[in-house]
């Protein structure tokens, strides 16, 4: 079950993370792993800082990147971090997260001018599709220009996939529909099928930043590379192609679309919005979301309430439900929703 990954490396490892290294995009070749989302996380903020030779960071409003105090820094949602605001790190430069409905243009002139007025940035977290700030997806083109703007101001751009990974969206990552390459990706959630593993994967340039160890490692923990978790994330990957889950997240979320527009059409919600099997429901408050969740849980639903001030009902069924219960958990939900 254990094997001190970073000195002795496991074979379920090794091929892990070559396995791995084919389902990232290209130019992403060497990992950290890890056990949780969050130091996964941590992991890239000082890998951009190693690499940059820079200490501060831009995330956005309403990001969610963890809860370890690294990963809290540069959180977006100011419930989470106001209560140990004094003892946070850093405080990164908040840009503001467009919506599909914002102009692109608009939307990256005020990102290029945010970023463009700081020298001090090593890297821009993003999450490609916003979950915990309530399944905001932006603009299409919009993760493109964040990689022109990076590359023009050097700064690196780390792409949060730790919830939209692993075929959420209908793509092994959710930066594969517009084509960009993030300089650093951060996996996890999904990645062990439910078994504790998680990763940050970037490229040779990146990541050479760090020394060869020689004794002990200057970045570690005692569960990194755990075999049993290695094991579970390889069998989740092949298990993911076998059954071709990747694009049977981009059929069923075409499918369920009408469904999805008769939901939209209620009084009580304000907005549908997502991709794959990652949707947003978002509604008048977070009392309305809070009810709809109690009540689907009577009604055989187990939904999750999120959004910045919980007012969103966030819906990520498994890749592998059946067509029939999914359709069934949408009319129970267009139901309850109706009469709320
Ligand atoms: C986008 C994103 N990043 C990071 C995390 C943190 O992961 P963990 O809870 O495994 O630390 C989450 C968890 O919800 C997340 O949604």
């Amino acid at each position: 079950m254990h094997g001190m990954g970073d000195v002795h490396p496991t074979e379920v490892r090794v091929r892990f993370l070559e396995r791995l290294a084919q389902i990232v995009p290209s130019p992403l070749s060497k990992a950290f792993l890890a056990t949780t989302g969050s130091e996964a996380i941590e992991a890239a903020m000082k890998t951009a800082a190693l690499a940059t030779g820079k200490p501060s960071f831009a995330s956005f409003s309403g990001a969610y990147h963890g809860l370890s105090v690294g990963a809290l820094a540069l959180c977006g949602i100011e419930r989470f971090r106001e209560p140990f605001d004094g003892m946070l790190p850093v405080r990164p430069l908040l840009l503001g997260f467009p919506r599909s409905s914002t102009p692109l243009d608009d939307a990256l002139a005020a990102t290029r001018a945010a970023l463009g007025a700081r020298r001090d940035l090593a890297a821009l977290f993003v999450e490609p599709i916003q979950a915990r700030g309530g399944m905001i997806v932006p603009p299409f083109g919009y993760l493109r220009g964040l990689r022109t703007i990076c590359d023009e101001l050097g700064i690196l751009l780390v792409f949060d996939e730790i919830y939209t990974g692993f075929g959420r969206t209908g793509e092994w990552f959710a930066c594969l529909y517009e084509g960009v390459e993030p300089d650093i990706l951060c996996l996890g959630k999904a990645a062990g099928g439910g078994f504790p593993i998680s990763a940050m994967v970037a490229s040779d340039s990146v990541m050479d930043a760090w020394p060869i160890s020689e004794g002990e490692a200057l970045h570690t923990s005692t569960y990194l590379g755990n075999p049993m978790g290695c094991a579970a994330a390889l069998a989740t990957i092949e298990e993911i192609e076998r059954l071709g889950l990747c694009a049977r997240a981009k059929r069923l979320g075409e499918d369920i679309a009408p469904m999805l527009d008769s939901i939209a059409r209620l009084d009580s919600v304000v907005e549908v919005r997502g991709r794959g099997m990652m949707w947003g429901i978002e509604l008048h408050d977070g009392v309305a979301a809070a009810r709809a969740v109690k009540i689907g849980l009577r009604s055989g639903l187990i939904l999750l309430q999120t959004g910045v001030r919980g007012e969103v009902i966030s819906l990520t069924p498994p890749l592998v439900i059946g067509e029939e219960e999914l359709e069934r958990a949408l009319s129970l939900l267009r139901d309850l929703l109706a009469a709320s």
